[in-house]
């Protein structure tokens, strides 16, 4: 990968990087396609993060399948896919993390210790081995574009981050490789985090102003279908993800829901 890319530079190519996980979704291809737009040359990742999963979570359920990913990446146009195994990005003896002071103590942070230090540290390393001039992220996981940013700046790693927009199912479920895992009744239920989030942009277009009343009446929705339970529903400032009591400009919402064992997530920009 570093000989690949340092080819790459050496005779003046720009290089695009989709760092991913696998399991590979309309989302991953729209970051695709736009990495493609951006630079000469095109890399894709795939690791599953060990470091980033809590005690609790996935890690040895998350979804895999490189043949597949592999067939979608080369209908891309991608360049190269690079799948590291755990030994070459955590070799023994490897002792440096990259944490971040106070933007993992918002949102999924809170019930996700570790979480972001995690990413923070991978995404620096497969930085390191890249050497992309841009990496693209997309906006569902907002918080983790936020922590890649900043750290991207406070690091002074010199390339640019480029966001994209949520891709979303016909009816609005986020698109995420844990969607997998919903039962056909939990798929429907799932739809209930969309239908808050727009219910509660329209109550702000209306000119509610309170994030107590809105987030109220989000969870109620939600409450209301069968097999979700509330992690987390935020409204905040969508630089510091700080809470944010009266929405008197555009304000970020963002929701954990179990639905059953999956966890989602989704979000949305809220403007008076
Ligand atoms: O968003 C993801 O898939 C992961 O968190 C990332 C950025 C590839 C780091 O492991």
């Amino acid at each position: 990968m570093r000989r690949f890319s340092s080819d790459l530079r050496r005779s003046g190519k720009t290089i695009a990087f989709v760092p991913t996980m696998g399991f590979l979704h309309q989302g991953h291809l729209s970051l695709m396609e736009k990495g493609k737009s951006l630079a000469a040359r095109l890399v894709v990742s795939i690791f599953v993060n060990p470091t980033q999963f809590g005690p609790n979570e996935d890690l040895a359920a998350y979804p895999k399948d490189e043949a597949r990913d592999l067939d979608m990446t080369q209908k891309a146009g991608v360049d190269a896919v690079f799948i590291p195994d755990v030994q070459q990005i955590y070799p023994s003896g490897c002792q440096t993390v990259v944490l971040l002071k106070f933007l993992p103590g918002h949102l999924c942070g809170l019930s996700r210790p570790g979480h972001f230090n995690g990413v923070a540290t991978v995404v620096t390393k497969l930085l390191g081995i890249v050497r992309p001039h841009t990496a693209l992220f997309g906006e569902k996981d907002f918080q983790q574009l936020a922590v890649i940013r900043q750290m991207v700046k406070d690091l002074e790693i010199g390339i640019d981050i480029v966001a994209a927009p949520i891709v979303r199912e016909a009816d609005g479920l986020a698109m995420s490789s844990r969607n997998m895992y919903l039962t056909s009744d939990q798929r429907k239920s799932a739809t209930s985090l969309y239908r808050a989030l727009t219910a509660s942009r329209q109550m702000v277009k209306n000119g509610e102003t309170s994030a107590e009343v809105i987030i109220r009446s989000a969870a109620a929705r939600i409450s209301a279908v069968p097999e979700t339970i509330i992690d987390y529903i935020a409204i905040c400032d969508p630089q510091t993800l700080e809470d944010v009591a009266v929405v008197s400009g555009p304000v970020l919402m963002a929701m954990a829901i179990m639905v059953g064992k999956p966890r989602l997530i989704d979000n949305m920009m809220l403007t008076p």
